[in-house]
């Protein structure tokens, strides 16, 4: 198999979760959102590297965290302002080989599955990069500029997840350009710079990212039923 790093970002305020800690930090199942996370990819790839990407501002909880759970923390790196400025930070803190495959993953996917990360690792090795997706199970309206709305197809449709994997010469040269707010994954900046053979593999619907505080219950019922 290939080399494998994977970047686990949790540098986020989480605002939207309306929690007392920052949404990676809330527990479900027992322990914190992200060590769900970092678990799920030392489990699917043995001897995997991993990142975790953190606010210096709660470095002391992610420690004390740690040894209370008996937890052993990733190399630590500083998040930034944005999610694309976390990555930024995160790749360029590594050395390794061109063609290991970096995983970027949201910390607050605690859920995700071996058969994801595997998929995505599989994939990524043989094109410009991986994005696990799923279909869309709401319907969609596109919003016009003049306010009205129209119905879409929404079988032309995907929702995107995490974790998107690309060989680590090309993510580095992709994230050598400045911020635009449309990066909302590492996939769009990719696309940006010009890389085309994106290629989408099977998620999950179990992959849910924590987002609001009902979420939490959601992705426990998932922990717990494994
Ligand atoms: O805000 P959103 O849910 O889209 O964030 C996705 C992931 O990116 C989360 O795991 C969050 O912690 C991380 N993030 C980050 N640095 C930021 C913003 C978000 O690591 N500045």
């Amino acid at each position: 198999m290939a080399k494998v790093v994977a970047i686990i970002l949790a540098a986020g305020s989480g605002t939207r979760c309306k929690t007392q800690l920052p949404k990676q930090y809330v527990y479900v199942a027992g322990r914190p959102v992200v060590m769900w996370s970092i678990d799920a990819f030392r489990n699917a790839i043995s001897g995997i590297k991993t990142i975790l990407v953190i606010n210096p501002d709660t470095k002391e909880l992610w420690e004390e965290l740690c040894i209370k759970h008996g937890f052993e923390s990733p190399r630590l790196v500083s998040g930034g302002s944005t999610r694309w400025e976390s990555v930024k930070n995160a790749i360029s803190t590594i050395t390794a080989d061109d063609d290991t495959i970096v995983l970027v993953h949201d910390g607050a996917r605690p859920a995700v599955d071996a058969e994801t990360i595997c998929g995505v690792v599989e994939t990524a090795v043989k094109c410009d990069g991986a994005i696990p997706v799923v279909p869309v199970t709401d319907s969609l309206r596109v919003l016009n500029t003049d306010g009205t709305s129209e119905a879409v197809d929404r079988s032309l449709y995907r929702a995107v997840q995490t974790p998107q994997g690309f060989k680590l010469d090309k993510l580095l040269r992709a994230y050598n350009v400045p911020y635009r707010t449309e990066f909302t994954d590492d996939a769009s900046v990719m696309e940006y710079a010009g890389y085309k053979d994106l290629r989408l593999t099977t998620g999950s619907p179990d992959n849910i990212k924590l987002t609001f505080a009902a979420d939490i219950q959601a992705i426990e019922n998932i922990l717990k039923n494994r």
